[in-house]
This record gives structure tokens, sequence and C-alpha cells, in this order.
């Protein structure tokens, strides 16, 4: 593996970036549909009728949600000891136990998806969880925003075969939403036992939940990003999540940039991962 390699500058990455797709424009209609089933389009409540159901639903939202809010303490604390239980020294063994576990919201997976790249690499990438492809795929970060991040780290020199790369949550979240916090709380237990199994010199944390659930810290990605906080031996970086990069391409700058920082890092410390 040879440790140089021709940067490309950003205008020139730029053309190899996949282009960014416009998020579907709301209507009228698909938003009363979500919100109020029983009216049909361009109709208007009265405000008393407005008062009215309101008061009657603020009494029962607040009923319903004590109950769920107790009986959601409960679980939460179930699953959490679930995952706590866990503690494995390689990564079958993670991987199996984790295969047994039965949490709520792996329910709506149809696969785990566990990692991908080298185990050994002293590299090591954690996303937040996998989206539909992912799902169908089994494979981390295979999906349009996969493919923005590959493509980058590819124009840096960095390649999957040469990194390792897993999410905090290794089950779809139902409609691809983001983790809770709640689901992240349960999940650090086994994120750091599988950064403890890889033991990698630096740990890239894709995106603010992914560096919530790691350090254990709420800060905003804008303002800590290609920054490294050295902890327990390692070296951890947070960059902004690809999908961000998405819906706001004007990003991919920035995260040119962290992506190099990151490269001079893997050099300056002789970690031979770097492809020309
Ligand atoms: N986003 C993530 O955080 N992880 C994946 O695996 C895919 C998309």
């Amino acid at each position: 593996m040879q440790s140089k390699s021709r940067i490309p500058n950003y205008s020139q990455l730029k053309k190899k970036l996949p282009s960014v797709k416009k998020p579907p424009s709301i209507n009228s209609e698909s938003i009363n549909k979500n919100t109020n089933q029983s009216m049909h389009v361009g109709e208007k409540q009265t405000s008393t009728q407005y008062n009215h159901t309101n008061q009657i639903s603020n009494f029962t939202n607040k009923t319903n949600s004590i109950n769920i809010h107790k009986k959601e303490k409960q679980t939460l604390k179930e699953n959490k000891q679930i995952i706590e239980f866990i503690k494995s020294n390689t990564l079958t063994e993670l991987r199996m136990q984790l295969a047994k576990v039965n949490l709520p919201f792996k329910q709506h997976a149809t696969t785990m998806v566990f990692s991908d790249g080298d185990s050994e690499s002293p590299l090591m990438f954690i996303g937040e969880a996998p989206g539909q492809e992912e799902d169908k795929q089994g494979k981390p970060f295979v999906g349009e925003s996969g493919k923005l991040l590959e493509t980058m780290l590819n124009a840096a020199g960095i390649y999957r075969k040469n990194y390792y790369i897993t999410n905090i949550v290794p089950w779809r979240p139902p409609s691809n939403r983001t983790p809770t916090l709640e689901e992240i709380n349960i999940m650090r237990p086994y994120i750091m036992n599988h950064i403890d199994i890889i033991k990698p010199k630096i740990v890239v944390l894709i995106g603010s939940t992914s560096h919530r659930a790691v350090m254990n810290q709420i800060k905003a990605i804008t303002t800590i990003r290609g920054q490294f906080t050295e902890k327990d031996n390692m070296l951890f970086m947070p960059v902004f999540h690809p999908s961000y990069l998405l819906r706001s391409p004007s990003k991919k700058k920035e995260m040119w940039h962290d992506i190099l920082t990151l490269k001079h890092k893997l050099l300056e410390m002789n970690l031979n991962i770097i492809d020309s």
C-alpha cells in the first residue's frame, strides 16, 4: 500500500459526486390526510369545533401519555438490561449474542446489519442505523448516502477494504427514522463493546447521533466536526452524516476538508491504509 496519492481539489471531486434529489413537494391534500382524517380537502374547522375537539383530545392524550410513559420506562429499563448482558470478546460472539436479543425496535427490520470492511483495521467508522438498502443487502452504508460517503473517501484513497464500518443500531428503524435517544442509550454498551473488540486507533463518528451515543455528549455537529478528541487511547472524530450532505450539498466542501484532515492524521500516525 502506498502512503502518498494525488489529492483532487474540491471542484474536481464535485463532478464525481452524486447529485441531490429534491424532496417531494407537500400539497395541502397530503397535509390534511395526515393531520385530520375526517376532514375533506379545503374544509376548515370552526374555532368552536376546534376548541372543543382539542380539549377532549388534550385530556385523552395526557392520560394516555402518562400510561405510555410509565410502560415505556419499564420496557426501556428491561431492554437496557438485555443489552448490558451482552459482553463479548470476539466479533463472532458479539454478532451471535446480538442476533438473539429480543428488542421491540428490531421488529421492523428484515436483516441485522452488523458491519463491513476490515476488522483488523486501525480505522473504524460508526453510523447511526441502516436504511432501506442496507436492510435489503445486510451491509452498512450501501444506499444513496453510503455511496456518497464512499465516493468521497475513495477520492482521498481511503477504501472500504482497508477500514471497518458499522452502526450504533444494527436494525433499520421503522420508516427510516433516526434512532431515538432511548434506543441510543440502550445500544451504548453494545457499541462500546464493539469498539473494544476492534481496538481501532481512529474512530470516525458519522453524524450527531453516532457522536452522542459514543461520546455520551450532546453537541452541535457543526461546532465539533473534523476535530479529534482523545479518549481511552483512541482518537474520535465526528463528521457530517452523508444524508445531511445530500440535503445540503454546499456542506460537501466541509466534509471534504474533514476527510483530508483524517487522511493527514492517518499518514502522520503511520497508519498505512491509504491506497493511491
Ligand atoms: N445511514 C447510516 O447511518 N447507516 C447506514 O448504514 C446507512 C445510512
